[in-house]
């Protein structure tokens, strides 16, 4: 099966991130499927607009990636700004696409509603989308929740593009989403978002998730009153974290009912539940992170491959729509 994913370096990859898709990406991966992954720096160009914070972030999510076990060898790891057949697909796009679908994207009301500048970027981020996804004949799109709307525009898309052209040059992709963890709660119980300043980043030290995890809000319930766990955002995190331990989970379920068992005591499980988890991946950062040149590398022979199969699809659209090139 061929998977194709994408994530915008648009700052610190959180916990949300790897429930919600990074970890599905390494599973894939390891399944030894086809997997092309990418950095989505051209869609973090539509609200980050700061040259050294776009690099930063470029480099910690490939450092990220790579730490948590992207393997180079099994994946092709890429920017997608090294594949400009991406935005040469995404003009053809455009074209068979109407402003009212995008008009309908909930991404981008949510967007706006928050205050971003609504950009062309920003109403066309679904079509740049579309293209990242049909240009590799992905069939799989491992992404969270909030993603689905975006993988089902891009059938959408590619079936228009089929209609105008008679045939089948683009292929459809199905979503695919782990429904228990389609949506990670932040700290305040919203989804957890860099942009809404709720997250518990992955690459952090002890001390700052532990930090983080205290700041988790909860009500004011007493410590020796009874508690609802499933009204708790600490044991909605908790239960991601303990799914290969139920026994622990349900016994700490049974210490919210009985009461006397405190948010605090829950908080301060969880964070170290995450630094266990991470421990390993933080460890290797901390190596890769000496060798951005290595990163590099990994990412130029990624792009090149990407290319490849970008422009034998570029070839098919060109020739669809009659468009020649002369060189
Ligand atoms: P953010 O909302 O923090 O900017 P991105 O939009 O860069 O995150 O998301 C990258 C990937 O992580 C996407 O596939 C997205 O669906 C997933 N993701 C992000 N936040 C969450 C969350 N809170 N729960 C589940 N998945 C998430
Ligand atoms: N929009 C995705 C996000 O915010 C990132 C992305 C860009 C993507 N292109 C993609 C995801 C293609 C899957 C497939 O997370």
């Amino acid at each position: 099966m061929r998977v194709l994913s994408g994530v915008q370096p648009s700052g610190l990859l959180h916990i949300g991130n790897y429930f919600g898709a990074t970890r599905q990406h390494l599973r894939l991966q390891d399944e030894g499927h086809t997997c092309f992954y990418f950095i989505a720096n051209y869609h973090a160009l539509t609200s980050l607009q700061d040259k050294v914070q776009m690099e930063d972030a470029c480099m910690h999510v490939a450092t990220a990636y790579l730490a948590m076990g992207l393997d180079p060898e099994k994946s092709v790891f890429f920017f997608q700004s090294d594949v400009p057949q991406v935005t040469e697909l995404c003009w053809v796009l455009n074209c068979v696409c109407p402003v009212s679908l995008m008009e309908k994207a909930t991404t981008y009301k949510d967007k706006v509603a928050r205050g971003l500048a609504a950009n062309m970027g920003l109403l066309d981020y679904p079509v740049l989308q579309a293209a990242d996804i049909v240009i590799y004949d992905a069939e799989c799109v491992p992404v969270g929740a909030d993603q689905k709307q975006h993988v089902e525009m891009t059938r959408d898309l590619a079936g228009k593009f089929n209609n105008a052209y008679g045939r089948d040059v683009l292929a459809e992709p199905e979503p695919f989403i782990v429904p228990e963890v389609a949506v990670v709660p932040g700290l305040d119980g919203q989804k957890m978002s860099k942009s809404y300043d709720n997250t518990i980043e992955i690459f952090a030290t002890d001390k700052q998730t532990k930090k983080r995890c205290a700041a988790i809000v909860t009500d004011s319930t007493p410590l020796e009153a009874p508690k609802d766990p499933d009204a708790c955002n600490v044991f909605a995190l908790l239960k991601l974290f303990l799914e290969d331990r139920p026994g622990e989970l349900d016994e700490i379920a049974a210490g919210y009912r009985a009461g006397g068992y405190g948010y605090g005591q829950a908080k301060g499980r969880l964070a170290e539940l995450i630094n266990e988890r991470f421990a390993e991946a933080r460890q290797r950062y901390s190596e890769i992170e000496k060798r951005p040149d290595d990163v590099r590398d990994i990412l130029r022979e990624g792009g090149r491959r990407a290319r490849e199969v970008a422009e034998a699809t570029m070839q098919r659209v060109r020739e669809a729509c009659g468009i020649s090139t002369t060189y």
